[in-house]
């Protein structure tokens, strides 16, 4: 599950320490996102199989970057290209591993245009006043024991339903909404980049006053100048978004479900949606801005991609000579968790799921966009066909390989590719292939039977891929 955790910034090294490369690796811990499957605690063995993998100390391609965490700590110890298939992994990483003079002062510059405030942002804030209004009133009510309007809020609070005129549920809210829409399509807000997350995610996932402030601080992002700086004010926004959202575990798969079958409220949770719901977004974004300020790269020349794994093997060919892959294993797809992030990193006007097996045209209650990245990882019939590629790619571009084979999560779905098939698949390309236990802490050598024998289901394995023995 996802850390509740609030996100940490430890750039300093323990004190009298002496610097060793593992210390490199601890020493930054910049969580930007809550994040389900973070490879960094396994950083300093991730990094040691790497160089036993590759001696040269080149450049390893982290072909599944995620958050970012693993790569950034790999950061310390050799240069990384990171890339991953999904746009709010790139900024991310880009806001992580790009070099930025100590002198310029993004905080400042950001906190001026701010304030200066622009015509088109107090337009989005006036249409959706009603709306504002209405939540307000709804948690003050909820308060004092009347929760029928905040549930609604939750439940069918979507301003994109009642563009589209399928919207349900009270009819005051729904007048709001109707008013909502209109104020927007008349001040040219509706399908607009202006409004992305407020229209999507308004009311679902977060406050619309807090969709609102998210929409008015993306847009100053995308506008920034130099434009270099719009991966940094965006990660501070994504890293915001997923600080702020209401949902049970700062997941992005689903809204809360306010009351159960019965339509009997869930008294626990109205104390977390008050509270969420209040958490100030300006506040939050600043100092995230200020923590991806001071946060210092270790190492040059990074570089960071949004491209599927076969196509980045393909495209940076001859500049890597080593490669570190963790794609998922199960059938959850991470787009699931992570699609809001990657609208408001795309802040594009995507299609959205139907709900399954509804007959009238209602949206999926996730809100998820009808183009979310099914991995073919996470496809039964696809997944031997796509770690093949995988091996054969990275083989035929000369570099030797690192792959995590992530445990058995409770709760989670079973892996789809056993450990034996994986290993005779790396065996066509590869002339060594070595398994290592990693817990964090120690990591050894295994053999084929104490794989079978020895090995705690839990296990992390790392598989050490040499084109020699
Ligand atoms: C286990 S997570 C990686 C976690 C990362 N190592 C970290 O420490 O944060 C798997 C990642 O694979 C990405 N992914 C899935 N299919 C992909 C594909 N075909 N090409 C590139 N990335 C893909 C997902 O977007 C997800 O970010």
């Amino acid at each position: 599950m996802p850390s509740n955790e609030p996100p940490q910034l430890q750039l300093e090294l323990r004190e009298g320490a002496e610097a060793t490369p593992s210390d490199a690796l601890e020493a930054v811990v910049f969580r930007p996102i809550h994040y389900l499957g973070s490879k960094l605690r396994l950083a300093s063995a991730i990094a040691d199989a790497l160089d036993s993998a590759d001696a040269t100390r080149g450049t390893v391609l982290d072909l599944f970057a995620g958050s970012g965490t693993t790569a950034l700590a790999l950061a310390g110890h050799r240069r990384v290209i990171a890339s991953d298939i999904q746009e709010y992994s790139r900024v991310i990483c880009s806001a992580l591993l790009a070099s930025r003079s100590a002198d310029s002062d993004i905080v400042s510059t950001f906190a001026a245009r701010l304030q200066a405030g622009s015509p088109r942002l107090d337009a989005l804030r006036q249409a959706v006043e009603p709306l504002v209004q209405f939540e307000r009133d709804a948690l003050h009510a909820a308060k004092h024991g009347e929760t029928d309007a905040i549930c609604l809020v939750l439940e069918h609070g979507s301003i994109l339903a009642a563009e589209r005129g399928v919207a349900s549920g009270s009819s005051e809210l729904q007048s709001r909404l109707k008013e909502v829409a209109k104020r927007m399509k008349l001040a040219g807000l509706a399908g607009s980049p202006l409004a992305t997350t407020v229209r999507y995610f308004g009311g679902a996932y977060f406050s619309y006053a807090q969709a609102v402030e998210l929409d008015c601080l993306a847009a100053l992002a995308y506008e920034a100048m130099p434009s270099a700086l719009t991966d940094v004010f965006t990660a501070a926004l994504l890293s915001t978004a997923s600080d702020t959202v209401n949902t049970v575990g700062k997941q992005f798969a689903q809204p809360i479900r306010p009351r159960n079958k019965q339509g009997v409220v869930k008294q626990h949770l109205l104390a977390k949606i008050d509270r969420d719901r209040h958490l100030d977004v300006r506040t939050k974004y600043m100092t995230w801005l200020q923590r991806y300020a001071l946060h210092r790269t270790r190492g040059t020349g990074h570089v960071v991609a949004r491209a599927d794994y076969r196509e980045a093997l393909t495209q940076f060919a001859g500049q890597y000579s080593v490669v570190y892959a963790d794609p998922p294993y199960t059938r959850d797809h991470y787009s699931r968790f992570y699609h809001v992030l990657e609208t408001m990193a795309r802040r594009d006007n995507p299609s959205i799921a139907r709900s399954p097996g509804s007959s009238d045209d209602e949206l999926s209650r996730g809100l998820y966009r009808d183009d979310r990245h099914q991995s073919p990882f996470c496809i039964r019939s696809q997944a031997p066909g796509a770690f093949r590629d995988l091996f054969r790619l990275a083989s035929q571009t000369g570099a030797q390989m690192v792959v995590s084979y992530s445990p058995f999560q409770s709760g989670a779905h079973p892996r789809l590719m056993q450990i034996d098939a994986l290993l005779s698949l790396a065996r066509d390309f590869y002339k060594s292939v070595e398994l290592e236990s990693v817990d964090g802490v120690s990591h050894s050598k295994l053999n084929h039977s104490s794989l079978n024998f020895d090995m705690p289901p839990e296990a992390e394995v790392l598989i050490v891929c040499r084109l020699r023995r």
